[in-house]
């Protein structure tokens, strides 16, 4: 019986380490059939695989759109070398597969093994996280600030719950308090602001322009208002606003139409 039940857990065991495996297998194999993203008809090789259905910026966030938010920029052309492991695209552009083994296997996708300040040092000097106001620590961790869509939960956009990660109430001098009702007060006396409401039921009542016509550097992301929406949350400058130098009237009057 004894020797029944250690049978039977090995097999549990390894049956486990079975589907890990098979778990690990490349996720974009598993979920779309290659033309979704490929042109080539017949055989995909390393020659074609280039020439796709559209932009990575486009085919990729049709899945993950949280990844071209908050995020290192993206389908654009760098005017200086980078290390040669980082492909450019056809048109030499920096793209989704410059930082990403799409077809990998191992977690992350990524085309190097180094992780955090090390990989960013790869293409960046030092100075340039030196002169941000938070060192760069807030984007060390990813290329994204949220690259997977989990909504954080029912009040605030996820974008928001990681800015507030380190400016939360008891974390120093630039803490921003959030109150019971989502409004924050940032310290220092400055602009009070509801944050994760829906900007569309809000603009229900009037005072609001429509959603649609909204500048596109102010991101909405779940429709709510977030950090994010008026803070850019992957830039030069940390904290900067997204109307980087022009006066506030801009930021509050891009949404609000009284
Ligand atoms: C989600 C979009 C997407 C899907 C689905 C997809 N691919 Fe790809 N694949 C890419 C991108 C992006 C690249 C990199 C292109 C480049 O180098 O410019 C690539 C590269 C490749 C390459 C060459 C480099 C490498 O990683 O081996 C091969 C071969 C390939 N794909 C085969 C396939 C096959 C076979 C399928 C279907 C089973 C498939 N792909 C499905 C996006 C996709
Ligand atoms: C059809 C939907 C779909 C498309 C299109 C798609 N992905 Fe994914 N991707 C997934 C799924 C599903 C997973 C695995 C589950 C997860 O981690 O969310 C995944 C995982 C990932 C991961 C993380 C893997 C990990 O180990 O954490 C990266 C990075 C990624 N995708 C990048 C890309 C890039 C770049 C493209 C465009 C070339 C792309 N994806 C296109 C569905 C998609
Ligand atoms: C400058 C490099 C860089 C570029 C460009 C880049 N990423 Fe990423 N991405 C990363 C890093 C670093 C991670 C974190 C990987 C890890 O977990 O180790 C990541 C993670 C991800 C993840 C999943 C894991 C998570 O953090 O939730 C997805 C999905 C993803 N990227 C999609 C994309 C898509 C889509 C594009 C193109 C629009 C893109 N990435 C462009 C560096 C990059
Ligand atoms: C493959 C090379 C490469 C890697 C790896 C890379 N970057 Fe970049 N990054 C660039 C290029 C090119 C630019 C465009 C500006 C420039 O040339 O410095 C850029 C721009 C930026 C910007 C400016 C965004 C803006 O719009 O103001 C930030 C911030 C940034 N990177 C942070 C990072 C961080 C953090 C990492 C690591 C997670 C990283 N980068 C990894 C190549 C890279
Ligand atoms: C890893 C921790 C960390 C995260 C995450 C973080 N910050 Fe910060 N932030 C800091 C630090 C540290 C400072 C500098 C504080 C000081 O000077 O006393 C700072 C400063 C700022 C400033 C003031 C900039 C200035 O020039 O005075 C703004 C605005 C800001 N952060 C906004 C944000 C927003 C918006 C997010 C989310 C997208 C965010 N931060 C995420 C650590 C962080
Ligand atoms: C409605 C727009 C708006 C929203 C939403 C917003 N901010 Fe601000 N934030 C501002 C403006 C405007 C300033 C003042 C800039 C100035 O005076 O130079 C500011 C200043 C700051 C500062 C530095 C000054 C200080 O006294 O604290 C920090 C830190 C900051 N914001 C963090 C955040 C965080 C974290 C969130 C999300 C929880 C957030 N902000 C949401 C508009 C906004
Ligand atoms: C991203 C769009 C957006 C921007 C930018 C924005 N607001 Fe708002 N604001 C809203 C929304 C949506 C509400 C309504 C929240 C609710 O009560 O549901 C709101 C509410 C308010 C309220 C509370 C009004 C009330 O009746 O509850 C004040 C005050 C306010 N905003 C001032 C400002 C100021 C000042 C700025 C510029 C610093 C600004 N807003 C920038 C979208 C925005």
């Amino acid at each position: 019986m004894k020797m029944m039940v250690l049978l039977l857990g090995l097999i549990a065991i390894i049956a486990f380490g079975i589907s890990l495996v098979i778990g690990r297998q490349s996720p974009h194999l598993l979920v779309s059939n290659c033309q979704s993203c490929h042109l080539a008809s017949n055989e995909i090789t390393p020659k074609n695989a280039y020439m796709l259905l559209n932009s990575q910026e486009v085919l990729c966030a049709s899945c993950h759109p949280n990844a071209i938010k908050a995020s290192h920029p993206s389908g654009f052309s760098p005017n200086r070398e980078l290390p040669d492991i980082y492909q450019l695209n056809w048109e030499n552009k920096l793209t989704c597969s410059t930082c990403h083994d799409i077809h990998s296997d191992k977690q992350g996708l990524m085309v190097t093994n180094r992780k955090g300040k090390a990989f960013c040092h790869d293409c960046h000097q030092a100075s340039f996280f030196d002169n941000m106001k938070d060192l760069g620590t807030s984007l060390f961790i990813s290329g994204h600030t949220v690259a997977q869509n989990e909504p954080f939960g029912e009040k605030i956009d996820s974008f928001s719950a990681k800015c507030i990660e380190c400016h939360s109430n008891e974390s120093g001098n630039l803490a921003i308090t959030l109150t019971n009702n989502n409004s924050i007060s940032h310290s220092n006396g400055r602009v009070s602001h509801p944050i994760g409401r829906d900007y569309n039921e809000a603009a229900k009542y009037g005072g609001y322009r429509p959603i649609k016509s909204i500048d596109k550097r102010i991101n909405l992301p779940e429709g709510k208002v977030s950090c994010i929406s008026c803070h850019k949350a992957y830039a030069k400058v940390h904290g900067e606003g997204v109307f980087a130098g022009a006066s506030q009237y801009k930021l509050c009057n891009s949404c609000h139409d009284i």
